[in-house]
């Protein structure tokens, strides 16, 4: 299989119940990551596009989250329902997924990644 466009890395860590960060695959993220893949495939876009399992990638308090590389872009409160913007993104080769309108609000910023909790006690990440 060639190297595609695109890699979307879906966070399904999973946390024990009770953990108070919380994990993607909680809220959904292991559905999401099945139906992300049966939608690429119905769309005939698995030689441009390849939705991946990940690990965390430390934005948990935004989950599900969607990472779409080369994009260099985080998408956050990703759901069922997101997936056919996230196709129609995938088949514009040239355009990035961010630039979707109806993704544009879920694309995270910089200051998305800061942890709540931390932010709460006045501890900043890399302090
Ligand atoms: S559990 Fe998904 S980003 Fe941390």
């Amino acid at each position: 299989m060639p190297k595609r466009d695109r890699y979307l890395f879906v966070c399904t860590n999973r946390r024990p119940d009770g953990n108070p960060k919380g994990s993607c695959a909680q809220s959904g993220s292991e559905e999401l990551l099945a139906a992300l893949k049966a939608a690429v495939v119905t769309n005939k876009l698995q030689a441009v596009s390849r939705p991946c399992g990940a690990s965390c990638l430390d934005v948990c308090w935004e989950g599900p989250v969607v990472a779409v590389m080369p994009d260099d872009v985080f998408l956050g409160r990703v759901t069922k329902d997101d997936i056919p913007a996230i196709i129609e993104a995938l088949a514009q080769r040239d355009v990035k997924v961010s630039e979707h309108p109806k993704l544009r609000d879920k694309v995270l910023s910089r200051g998305q990644f800061d942890d709540p909790a931390l932010v709460k006690l006045g501890v900043k990440k890399g302090d």
